[in-house]
């Protein structure tokens, strides 16, 4: 059976279900555990994210979800995070004999593991004690006969013997408000290597115990299959450093996950799969996760046509009128516009016709857009890869606003900083670098660029933003960069040099 068919089949098994609704999981949870063990499980999860951990909260925690009226429902809510991971790491077992699962919780993925490949042996080791009784019920109950499960603090006590691969998942980095290591300001996203910081975080999390423990027990040439919650950069620097620093090399990029959580997504992960010994040929990445096209900056409709409207100096550099199946025409066109801005702009001159537009800084064009400039600006264009690329701009969401304030430019991901640093003849006018009172370093600034103003944010936990607006309207920039101001100074910020 296909890996993920046996995993429906196992957690249908484990009697869990798949909520494509918050309002539908809410009324199952409600209907299966009790008020009061409801009120009661919400008090302990709380107790749980406390920092620094408390393992006696967590064991709390952990050994109540594992009642069995609890147990259905509460695990339900991670469905497809065991769709995600599951068969991520049963991909990766390979040629392990003697695998151990830290942190298996009631032992859900561990007994799936165990169930498909009935030649290795498992060991599944948790601090909760329910949930190890619980665990080791269900594997008899299965029938399975290669797997034991543990109960023992891998912080005070390791697992007799050695393994060959060791699995963590959502074990290792419990302390979800533990917001990770700063960068060395909010000009980068480099983290210094500050080893009373790292020793700091790993012990506020655990993970330094954690992975002493595990590391004790793994095999000379053995491999580690680890899946955290670590994919800001502000923890997984710090998160990488501490793999590195026991001997362990990627064996592979680190694979991005991303899984729903009853209604919200999560973005979660990296799966990280490394070894020890392993020839060093992946090098761990401590840059900001980047993504197609994040350098560009879309609108449709009348907040396409207000942009358009507004950009000044505009310098048309071509046209083209591309027949389409619904309007008859659409016609493009690309071009330059103050402050080094860029744009392309697609219209079908059929009144009510949407328009759409794409800015971007004129020194970071992206694959998708150069394609398509290439593609215009040929002699002998290729309608239908123009449409089709156009298509592909276009499948991207496209936030709402209001006409009235929607900048020329936005940009919240790393690439703002590089938009920033490219933005010709930029003059600062107002700037304020402010600490706050957890030490975070905000630096906001607001200033010109030929034919237009703009605003930049930029903090030492990865935060970017970079607004422009037409020289008209940028009294909306001063509103906001007061609001933040003093915002920042009534929660205890206070001014600090600019570097
Ligand atoms: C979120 S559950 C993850 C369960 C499972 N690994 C999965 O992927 O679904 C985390 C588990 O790690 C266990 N754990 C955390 N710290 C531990 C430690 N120091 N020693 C043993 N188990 C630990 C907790 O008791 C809990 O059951």
């Amino acid at each position: 059976m296909a890996h993920a068919d046996a995993l429906t089949e196992h957690l249908a098994w484990w009697g869990l279900r798949r909520f494509g609704s918050d309002c539908d999981y809410f009324r199952w949870q409600r209907e299966s555990i009790p008020a009061a063990d409801l009120v009661e499980l919400t008090r302990l999860a709380e107790a749980k994210r406390a920092v620094p951990a408390d393992p006696a909260a967590e064991r709390a925690f952990y050994d109540f979800a594992a009642r069995s009226h609890v147990l259905p429902s509460l695990y339900s809510q991670r469905y497809d995070y065991y769709l995600a991971v599951g068969p991520l790491v049963d991909d990766r077992i390979g040629p392990s004999s003697a695998v151990l699962d830290f942190g298996c919780g009631v032992g859900i993925l561990t007994t799936f593991y165990a169930s498909r490949y009935p030649a290795k042996s498992f060991v599944g080791v948790d601090r909760s004690e329910a949930s190890i009784a619980v665990a080791t019920a269900h594997a008899a109950n299965l029938g399975l006969s290669n797997v034991r499960f543990l109960r023992l603090d891998i912080e005070e006590e390791s697992p007799a013997g050695e393994y060959d691969l060791i699995i963590a998942t959502h074990a290792l980095v419990q302390a979800e408000q533990e917001p990770g290591l700063p960068s060395r300001d909010w000009t980068t996203f480099e983290r210094a290597r500050d080893a009373a910081a790292q020793a700091g975080f790993e012990q506020r999390t655990g993970v330094g115990a954690r992975l002493d423990g595990l590391r004790s027990v793994l095999a000379p040439q053995g491999r580690m299959l680890i899946f955290e919650k670590t994919r800001q950069l502000a923890r997984r620097v710090p998160f990488q450093r501490a793999l590195a620093s026991r001997g362990l090399g990627l064996l592979e990029p680190p694979v991005p996950v991303r899984y729903q959580l009853v209604e919200e997504i999560a973005e979660d992960g990296p799966l990280y799969h490394a070894g020890l010994r392993s020839p060093a040929a992946v090098p761990w990445d401590e840059q900001p996760e980047r993504s197609h096209g994040e350098e560009l900056h879309r609108c449709r409709g009348g907040l396409a046509q207000a942009i358009y409207d507004r950009l000044p100096d505009r310098a048309v550099a071509g046209t083209f009128e591309l027949r389409d199946q619904l309007t008859g025409r659409l016609a493009v066109e690309w071009g330059s516009a103050g402050g080094g801005l860029r744009y392309l702009a697609t219209g079908s001159g059929v009144e009510g016709h949407e328009h759409a537009i794409v800015t971007w800084p004129q020194q970071g064009e992206s694959g998708m857009v150069a394609r398509l400039l290439t593609e215009l600006e040929h002699a002998q264009r290729d309608t239908e890869k123009v449409r089709s690329l156009l298509q592909a701009l276009w499948s991207q969401p496209v936030e709402a606003a209001d006409p009235a304030h929607v900048p020329l430019y936005e940009n919240r991901s790393p690439a703002a900083q590089e938009a920033w640093a490219a933005l010709p003849s930029r003059q600062v006018a107002r700037h304020a670098t402010l600490r706050g009172p957890d030490g975070r370093l905000t630096h906001l600034e607001l200033g010109r660029a030929p034919g237009v103003s703009y605003f930049y944010l930029a903090n030492n936990f990865d935060q970017r933003q970079l607004v422009v607006m037409d020289r008209q309207r940028a009294s909306l920039l001063d509103e906001y960069y007061d609001e933040l101001v003093t915002e920042a100074r009534s929660s205890g910020a206070t001014r600090v040099p600019t570097p």
